[in-house]
């Protein structure tokens, strides 16, 4: 600052229109980084297929779908909501994730670029995921048999995830399986687990968040809880989800139709 005001203004002068200019110019760097060189460019999407085969495969799967013993996230629809900018993605494959086994990388930028435009083209699986259910029905369905857990349109509970824009996201068959036999793929962040106090309670629902010290969880009565690891008996990772299983018996197929169809509508 002193410095700053001991030069003279003819100086000044200089010195501000050397940070302007060079404002201009990191200006347009970002913004020329910004956009995706190749867009959809099948040739592009391929490279970054085969870089993702060798760099990013073993923690996100061959397919991109995720590995759930590591956590790592399913990335084949990251544009599904429609919110996402390529060049967040790109951040974060260059930056990695602080605090996470997410590493940063250094690749070229056209080869971070050719990994975003290989996710990209992973696309999204299509919406429609019912076409014979009654979707007035299964507002009634969903009303009186998921909307404890799940909330749609900011209605609803919340030990389980937030269904509005499901459909976009899952493909029917996932969907179908998810209620047919919740506990086969367990999504994250809405793991089930069970803790013991030192004074004997029990405490069970899913895993929010957990570092060396600490475990946040919702419970059951749908509240926000969280426990040093210290203070615990006993921290046990259930293999059931808290979601009971909606079978045939319970929900019949034409029912788990108009589930669909009041879903995709949303
Ligand atoms: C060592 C394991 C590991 C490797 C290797 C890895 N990732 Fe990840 N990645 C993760 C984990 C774990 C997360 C989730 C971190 C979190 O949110 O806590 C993640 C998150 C991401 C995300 C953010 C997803 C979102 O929903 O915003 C993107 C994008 C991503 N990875 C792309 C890549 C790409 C591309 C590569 C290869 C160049 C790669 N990752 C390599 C483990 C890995
Ligand atoms: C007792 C609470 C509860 C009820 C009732 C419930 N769910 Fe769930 N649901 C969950 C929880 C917790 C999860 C996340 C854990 C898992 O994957 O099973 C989940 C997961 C899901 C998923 C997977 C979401 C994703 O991101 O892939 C779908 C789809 C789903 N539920 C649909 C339904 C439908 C439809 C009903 C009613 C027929 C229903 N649920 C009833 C608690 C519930």
């Amino acid at each position: 600052m002193i410095q700053v005001f001991s030069i003279r203004p003819f100086f000044r002068g200089v010195r501000l229109a050397l940070i302007t200019s060079s404002l201009i110019l990191s200006s347009t760097l970002v913004m020329a980084q910004a956009v995706n060189p190749f867009d959809s460019d099948s040739r592009a999407a391929r490279a970054g297929g085969a870089l993702f085969r060798s760099q990013c495969a073993t923690c996100h799967g061959a397919d991109a779908m995720g590995i759930q013993d590591i956590d790592a996230p399913d990335l084949t629809s990251l544009w599904a909501l429609g919110d996402r900018a390529d060049d967040s993605v790109f951040q974060t494959i260059r930056d990695g994730i602080p605090g996470s086994i997410m590493p940063p990388h250094l690749f070229l930028d056209t080869e971070i670029w050719m990994l975003v435009t290989y996710l990209k083209s992973l696309g999204n699986p299509s919406s429609i995921v019912s076409t014979t259910g009654d979707a007035a029905r299964g507002a009634e369905l969903f009303a009186s048999n998921c909307s404890g857990c799940h909330r749609v349109k900011g209605k609803g509970g919340s030990l389980g995830p937030d269904l509005s824009v499901i459909t976009a996201l899952r493909s029917r068959e996932a969907l179908v399986s998810s209620i047919r036999d919740p506990s086969s793929v367990l999504v994250r962040r809405y793991r089930p687990v069970t803790l013991v106090t030192r004074d004997n309670q029990r405490i069970q629902g899913t895993l929010k968040s957990e570092d060396a010290f600490s475990i946040q969880l919702m419970d059951t009565s749908q509240r926000l809880r969280g426990f040093l690891k210290a203070d615990l008996q006993e921290f046990i990772h259930e293999e059931r989800s808290l979601m009971p299983p909606f079978e045939s018996s319970n929900l019949s197929d034409s029912n788990l139709e108009d589930v669909l169809s009041f879903l995709q509508g949303q």
